[in-house]
């Protein structure tokens, strides 16, 4: 039987239903503790980056290229090298880069405190704008949103499309001066793995905000995350920005948690001149200075550009198969039934998967009780609420290629189940 699930007979519908049901039951027998719910580098990528835990002072020496004692404090915005090495990856100059600590989320979490307590250039304290507005890119990742939540933000959901966000709502909705910032995640974000088109950087760097200190939070989590040699292309944002006098508005960020060692690598942000001065003053404030040893570790192994990106072909190599086998069953088990799409990304951490309205915490559920663990459903909202129940993040990069197949098949036979039940009651799309 084959055509879209909807048109099926009753009999064909019940009939469908039950093999479905019958599979999943044998699923349930096998007591499976499979997990999906986090894009988190598998044991094997984890071991490619083995050589650099295991470095002695021997091989690096203590002194960064231009002297610096890194056993010591000091050089609090980051060694040459490893600026230079952000700013390749980000685009940008080596003056315009400050690397931090381990991790990024928490640069742009510090960033936003900054903005709530001190203001951004000059402006007012963001915590004194009472009706304070973030945009929230849907579906999003759950940690930015969990900032927003944490500072006290309403959110203006603005919905992403195959080529970023929906810019004339976005065009709209940045109007309001009391809209202070988003989040965004431009090359393969999460999660649906859509990279923003090169119309979509122009119409962010060129539109009129009703906030004078706007802000975008440019998450470059996966900038360098292919999964094949033909790679998405992203416009450099802050080149665009020049041409519209809109440098100050971009805060970029991006760490090696995917590259090295996951929360245990290089973060960095970058940005105009005028940002990275006004973040300088607060952060000698801050800290004395990052963890110089793993700059400089680092530093060891990654000179430039290159040798980041052939650090990157062996991580797809590894992610690849396993990206494949969700894709193929998915394929194989739901095409054609009119109950689920997915994205089908060329790099990042996720595949996303919108199932029947109002199912998605059903299909959750269902794979749970199978012993699959998803993203919590409606984590891809801001406050964990999906208003239609219907996106399900997939998160692939763990488990083996064979527990990946299993947990795909059951997601699959649990988005029939659920279907099935919303045709029973009556609802649709
Ligand atoms: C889009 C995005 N940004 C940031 C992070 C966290 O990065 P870090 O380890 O540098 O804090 C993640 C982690 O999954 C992510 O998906």
């Amino acid at each position: 039987m084959s055509g879209l699930l909807r048109d099926y007979s009753p009999e064909a519908l019940a009939r469908f239903e039950r093999e479905a049901a019958e599979r999943y039951e044998a699923y349930k027998a096998k007591g499976l503790a499979l997990n999906m719910a986090r894009g988190k580098p598998s044991p094997e990528q984890l071991d490619l980056s083995d050589p650099l835990f295991n470095l002695t002072r021997n091989e690096t020496g203590v002194k960064s290229s231009d002297g610096w004692d890194c056993r010591n404090y000091g050089v609090p915005f980051g060694l040459e090298e490893t600026r230079s090495l952000f700013g390749e990856i980000m685009g940008v100059g080596k003056e315009n880069v400050i690397v931090c600590g381990c991790s990024s989320l928490n640069i742009m979490y510090d960033y936003v405190s900054q903005a709530m307590t001190h203001g951004i250039a000059g402006g007012e304290p963001w915590l004194f704008c009472r009706d304070r507005k973030m945009i929230a890119l849907v579906p999003g990742y759950d940690r930015h949103f969990k900032v927003a939540e944490h500072f006290g933000f309403d959110f203006v959901c603005v919905p992403m499309t195959a080529e970023g966000p929906d810019m004339d709502q976005l065009e709209a909705a940045v109007k309001d001066p009391a809209v202070k910032g988003m989040f965004c995640v431009p090359k393969y974000s999460n999660p649906d793995g859509v990279t923003f088109s090169a119309e979509t950087v122009r119409r962010l760097a060129a539109m009129e905000t009703g906030a004078k200190d706007f802000r975008v939070i440019w998450d470059m989590a996966y900038t360098v995350h292919d999964l094949y040699d033909e790679t998405d292309e992203l416009a450099n944002v802050f080149e665009v920005a020049k041409e519209y006098g809109t440098e100050d508005r971009f805060i970029a960020v991006a760490s090696t948690s995917k590259i090295t060692f996951a929360g245990a690598g290089l973060s960095a942000l970058a940005t105009s001149d005028a940002n990275i001065a006004e973040i300088k003053k607060r952060m000698a404030v801050q800290i004395i200075g990052h963890d110089k040893i793993n700059q400089l570790k680092h530093a060891y192994f990654y000179r430039n550009l290159d040798d980041i990106k052939a650090q990157m072909r062996r991580h797809a190599e590894l992610l690849r198969p396993k990206f494949e086998t969700v894709q193929k069953i998915l394929d194989e088990e739901l095409t054609g039934l009119g109950v689920a799409q997915w994205s089908k990304p060329k790099g990042g951490y996720f595949i996303s998967l919108d199932v029947t309205t109002g199912s998605a915490k059903y299909v959750e559920t269902l794979c749970k009780d199978c012993g699959v663990v998803l993203t919590p459903v409606g984590a891809t909202w801001p406050l964990g609420k999906d208003p239609e129940d219907k996106n399900i993040r997939l998160a692939p990069s763990y488990p083996s290629v064979e527990e990946i197949a299993l947990a795909a098949e059951i997601v699959a036979v649990a988005v029939k189940l659920a279907a099935c039940r919303a045709l029973r009651e009556g609802q649709t799309g």
